[in-house]
């Protein structure tokens, strides 16, 4: 019997986590075609200013334009697809394969070898991605025809009143390779009934009791009451930590003082990388450092879970688990969300 639709406390079934063909349609069918989160735009705030990145093995460019706007091309020259750097007075994009060169708004310039009588230089302009800045966040879709940005966003910011994200600013990357199927991983950020068990001193300063779970289209939200003398966060009137899943792969942690992104990126059915950027608002230095070594200790506790995970998944002895209907309401809600967006 097809577990799947037989009971809905059953999970998706270990082939979800294993078999390269889902993987590949979870690619096609959700990943290259939803928003999804690249950085922050302090990173690059005069025009010229660019993040080179690879995401999902796509060669990508986000660009400050001179109106101040952020742009986002392939970066693969259209002559033979070689790849592009900076030019170093900032102000034009060169291939280093043979040097055709193009501007910031990725318009071929020069195209090295031909005349411009032989070739269509406007047909040749650097192909461009859809790009979206909210709270000083750059989000960008590979789909030409972009399913809704404005009002899943607008959702979750009207839920994470009364924080106010543009308050905080960048601090740093830091990026986890795992060797797990990148929904082990949300699997695990979905619910809280492991932190008792896996994160001892998480548990200490979270009042567990207080764990709450809110699903929402598309997203979902965690909270739990902080207890200010253990906490490594600057204390506040609203000492609530929150953990926003936006699906499939955007993750928010916010504490009082300090805001952190999770972005995952899946490499292959067994393996993710976890790109963690963390924003802060007036804390102290101290007190980041303090934030970023205790976010490293959980991701750790994580990262063990999740890899032993990955292993019994791929053994003959497990074929799929079942998912309590109290604390564990957003792995079935996101588990349904990857099953109604894959054929
Ligand atoms: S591939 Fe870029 S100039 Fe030839
Ligand atoms: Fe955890």
């Amino acid at each position: 019997m097809n577990q799947e639709k037989a009971n809905d406390s059953y999970s998706l079934s270990s082939k979800w986590y294993t078999d390269k063909m889902y993987f590949e349609k979870e690619m096609d069918q959700i990943f290259l075609k939803s928003w999804l989160l690249v950085g922050a735009e302090s990173q690059i705030l005069d025009p010229g200013d660019s993040l080179f990145l690879s995401i999902f093995n796509q060669p990508i460019i986000c660009i400050r334009q001179k109106d101040y706007t952020i742009k986002t091309f392939f970066n693969i020259c259209r002559h033979r697809a070689g790849s592009l750097k900076e030019n170093i007075n900032n102000k034009s994009l060169v291939c280093t394969y043979h040097g055709w060169v193009y501007s910031i708004n990725g318009k071929l310039k020069s195209p090295r070898g031909f005349s411009k009588s032989e070739i269509s230089i406007k047909d040749l302009c650097l192909r461009k991605l859809n790009t979206k800045i909210w709270k000083g966040l750059i989000f960008i879709n590979f789909c030409d025809n972009p399913n809704d940005f404005e009002t899943l966003f607008s959702n979750v910011e009207k839920k994470l009143s009364p924080y106010e994200l543009k308050n905080f600013t960048f601090d740093r990357k830091v990026s986890y390779k795992i060797k797990s199927n990148w929904k082990v991983y949300l699997d695990n950020f979905l619910e809280g009934l492991h932190i008792p068990i896996a994160h001892p001193s998480l548990n200490n300063v979270l009042d567990y009791r207080s764990y709450d779970t809110k699903l929402f289209k598309n997203f979902s939200i965690q909270s739990g009451r902080l207890d200010d003398s253990k906490s490594p966060y600057s204390s506040s009137a609203n000492s609530y930590a929150y953990y926003v899943a936006i699906y499939p792969n955007i993750l928010f942690n916010l504490a009082p003082g300090r805001f952190q992104t999770n972005m995952i990126e899946p490499i292959n059915e067994k393996e993710c990388y976890v790109h963690f950027e963390y924003y802060f608002d007036s804390i102290c230095k101290k007190e980041k450092l303090e934030d970023i070594s205790f976010s490293d200790e959980i991701q750790k506790e994580d990262i063990l879970i999740c890899e032993k995970v990955q292993k019994n998944l791929q053994s003959i002895g497990f074929d799929g688990g079942i998912i309590s209907g109290k604390f564990e309401t957003g792995v079935k809600h996101f588990q349904n969300y990857i099953k109604k967006n894959i054929s």
